[in-house]
Parts: structure tokens; sequence; C-alpha cells
């Protein structure tokens, strides 16, 4: 590296590329290439994502070597398209460092700047819309921090020490933005995309993640290797990844996919949590069965739980919930798996939506109990007065803090059951499965959802949904 550029990358707090071997170490990118790339834009966290950068797929080959641990090595092969002109790449990511970029196989200039969390790549020439290019990161050390703002946790990559007889343990918890703690990536709901991922770990540990598995081999020191293929694009949060001492628990199949296809059922148990802990997830064929009848197919081909033992929020990641033992009961079951539709299938265009998420499948708990013979009104009446009693606020969300409030749940499911009183259920049912089958390829807001209400179901349902959008205040208890 010359010096001149090693002095600039200490000013400027740039973590200089370890040298290579030769050919010669590619040189950092002029300064003013990164002026040229923007943000996607988003309200909430508007440093976010790189706007006019598609990603398409995310080949990931991961190692943990010592579970339990913050540290992950391996590589990312993005396969990326532009719907602008790109002249450098800037990709999401405060993780571990950088050992390596290669442009569709040639080494390329990158600058990692922990204090911005991206990772700058300057391609060979400028990527131009309808053009595909290849790009691996290769990278090895300690995962990034994120702290949640409200909960004592980093989003991203979890570290579960060994204590006493239970091994340590990994598993990623991203919403919203935690991801690019640990890969490379457009770390925004508005580009989901697929993904296979490889994970390598030592004897006596095995792996899961999203999708479906394709194979198991042995690697270097009693090892192994699973891959597993996430075929329907997902958003970068919901990808589950989890490394650990469990046990997979395969069941019948259920017939709720596309025309009926089944959809595979597994389940990943930790060893030594308390027997009951399973109990709930017996109900997961149900629950598919009811939720599919009134969303339409389940979007991806297998379906289960990964529980874990840390005291963290639920999270609906992609074809495996991530389940905390403290929350494995069915209500919490019946919300993650609503997501599944709700999130990942149907994505956010901006984090200000997010009620677009939490307010569906709240609204699921509703759908569920409903099934299970009872009217429900105590359930509607329970959300009207925590609604009432925790200070409410109109459905876009405006802060970080917002995102995950009593409003974004209880007053956007309020929100849909004001909706459904303007309609009989046939109608309610098909405007739900309008919805995911109509949205699945576009990112959604709720304007979108406002216009899709009037042309579903007319304007008295979208004046009802409406002042629940925006009312400052709580709107009267929705009846018939
Ligand atoms: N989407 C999750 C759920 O309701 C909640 C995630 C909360 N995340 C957070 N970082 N606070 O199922
Ligand atoms: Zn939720």
């Amino acid at each position: 590296v010359p010096l001149s550029l090693l002095a600039l990358a200490l000013l400027t707090g740039v973590r200089a590329q370890p040298a290579l071997p030769s050919p010669a170490v590619p040189t950092l990118p002029p300064l003013s290439a990164q002026i040229t790339t923007q943000p996607i834009g988003d309200s909430i966290f508007p440093a976010l994502g790189q706007a006019g950068l598609d990603v398409l797929n995310y080949d990931l080959d991961l190692t943990v070597d010592r579970p339990g641990t913050s540290e992950l090595r391996g590589t990312a092969v993005l396969t990326i398209d532009a719907t602008r002109a790109l002249p450098v790449l800037s990709l999401d990511f405060s993780g571990p460092a950088v050992l390596e970029v290669n442009w569709d196989g040639l080494a390329a200039p990158f600058r990692q700047d922990e204090a911005a969390g991206k990772l700058t790549v300057q391609p060979p020439r400028p990527l131009l819309p309808g053009t595909r290019a290849t790009v691996m990161v290769r990278f090895a050390g300690q995962v990034g921090r994120r702290p949640d703002p409200d909960l004592p946790l980093n989003v991203g990559w979890q570290a579960v020490p060994a204590e006493g007889q239970r091994a340590g343990a990994n598993f990623t918890l991203s919403e919203p933005d935690g991801t690019r703690t640990f890969l490379p990536v457009n770390d925004h709901p508005s580009d989901p995309a697929t993904f296979t991922t490889r994970i390598t770990v030592p004897a006596g540990y095995t792996a899961a993640a999203s999708g479906v598995q394709r194979s198991e081999e042995d690697a270097p020191n009693g090892g192994h290797t699973l891959t597993f293929e996430q075929a329907q694009p997902i958003p970068t949060y919901a990808l589950a990844i989890h490394v650990g001492r469990f046990e997979r628990v395969d069941s019948p199949a259920v017939p709720v996919g596309k025309g009926g296809s089944e959809v595979l059922r597994r389940d990943y148990f930790p060893s030594g949590i308390p027997a009951g802990t399973r109990d709930a997830y017996t109900s997961t064929g149900e629950i598919l069965k009811v939720l599919a009848e009134w969303f339409g197919p389940f979007p991806f081909s297998a379906y289960g739980s990964a529980i874990v033992t840390p005291r963290v929020p639920a999270l609906e990641t992609a074809t495996l919930s991530t389940m905390p033992v403290t929350s494995s009961n069915v209500r919490v079951l019946v919300h993650e798996t609503a997501h599944q539709w709700f999130g990942d299938r149907v994505t956010l265009a901006d984090w200000s939506g997010v009620w677009l998420n939490e307010g569906f499948a709240t609204y699921a708990e509703l759908l569920w109990a409903q099934a299970q013979g009872e009217d429900g009104e105590d359930m509607v009446r329970g959300w009207y007065t925590r609604a009432g009693r925790s200070g409410t606020r109109p459905l876009i969300a405006t802060t970080e803090r917002q995102l995950f409030d009593t409003t974004a749940y209880i007053r956007g499911a309020l929100a849909l059951h004001a909706v459904r009183l303007t309609v009989d259920d046939t109608a309610f049912k098909a405007y739900l499965r309008g919805w995911v089958s109509g949205f699945s390829a576009r990112p959604v807001t709720t304007a979108d959802l406002l216009i899709y209400t009037r042309s579903t179901l007319g304007a008295g349902a979208e004046a009802a949904l409406r002042l629940w959008v925006d009312s400052p205040e709580l709107p009267p208890l929705p009846a018939r």
C-alpha cells in the first residue's frame, strides 16, 4: 500500500486492507467515487443500503470454529444487478475484517469503513442496469455490535457462551438491520434475495439455516458442512442461521403450498431444554392450515421453528422461526408463522411501514382463536384497552423506537379489524389473499394498502382504514 494512501486511511479512520501476496495490492478507490453513491433513503434508517443496487442471491460459505463466541469467517458471493448505473458498490457491513474482494473473479479494490458501516468496492467498470456481476467478499474475525434501542441485546449474530452442561451456540436475530454486523449485504427489506448458506461447524455441533437442507458432508477434524437453500427471495433480516447442539425433528409435510403442494416440516430443539417446551410446536401443522386458508398458499418450501435458550424476542426468520424457550407458546408461534406471509414474502419498502408486518401478524392471533371456536371479542377488547393505556400515534412510524411498539402491533391489528367489519368474511379473506398474491413481487407501503383497500373493498373500507392509519387519537372500537 503506498504510504500516502496508508496515511489517508489512518486520517479518515478507514481500515487499510491487509497486504496480499503478489499480484500487487489493488489501490483504494478514489474518494470522489464514493460521493456518487446514495443509500436507499429509508425514512427511519437513512444510511442503509445502496440506491439502484439489486442483490439477487447471496451464496454464503461460513465457518464457526468456536461456537458460542463472536468469531466468524467465510465468504459471501453476491450476484448483483443494478437499476441505475453504479460507479461503485456500497454494501452495509460492520462485521469481521475483509481480507479480499473479487469482482467477476478478479481482485477488486475495496475500503472497509467501520464508522459508516460500509464496505465500498471499486468495480473494473461501472455496473450498468441489466448487467450481472458476481462479487466475492472474504472476511474473518469478530462480528460487529449493533445495540437494540429498547432491549438489552445487540441485533445480529448472537453468541450464547457454553455454560455448565450447555454447549456454546450461535444464531441470527437481525431485525431490523443486524445482518450487516456479520455479512456484507444490501441490508434493507426492499431488496429481498435468495440465499445459499453453507455452514461448517466443529465435531459435536450441528447447524441449520433458512430454506431446505441440501447436503451434509464431513469436514476436517470431525466437523460437518451443511448446505441450505432458500430458493424464494427474503429480506436480509429474515435469514436464520443456527449453530449448536440440537436435535432436528421431522414431522409429516403439510399440503398448504401452491396448488396444494407439500411444505416440509422440521423443528430444531437444543439439548437440555425443559420437556414441556416442545408442546407448542405440535400445533405447527394445524397453524399452517388455518393461516393458509386466510392468507393463501404458504410462500416457502419448508417451515418450522428453531428454539433458542436466551430471553430474546421471537423472530419470523424465513422457513424457520426463531423461538426462545420462554416464548414457546401457540400464540407467539401463530404470530411468527403469519409473518412468513407478512414480512418475509410481502416485504417492506420502508421501515416506517413496519405495522404492515406487525399488525397483520397480530391479527392472525385473532383468526387462530376464532378457528379454535372462540368469538374473539375478548381479544379485541383486550387490544383496545391496551392500546388506550399505552398511548397511541398514527400507524406510520417516524422513529426507530416506534418500530416495535404497541401501536405497530395492536393498533395495526385493530386497523385490520376495522376493515373487516365493513365487509363480510368472504370478502375479507379474498382481500388478505389478494394482498399477498398481488404484492409479493414489489415491496409495500401503507399507501399501497390504502389504494388496494379502496379498489378491492370500496371507499367505506378505505375510510375505515385511513382513520386508523392517520388519526392522532385512538379511533372508536370497531363495530359492525
Ligand atoms: N418481528 C418480531 C416479532 O414481532 C419482533 C422483533 C423485535 N426486534 C427488535 N429488535 N426489537 O415477531
Ligand atoms: Zn411480529
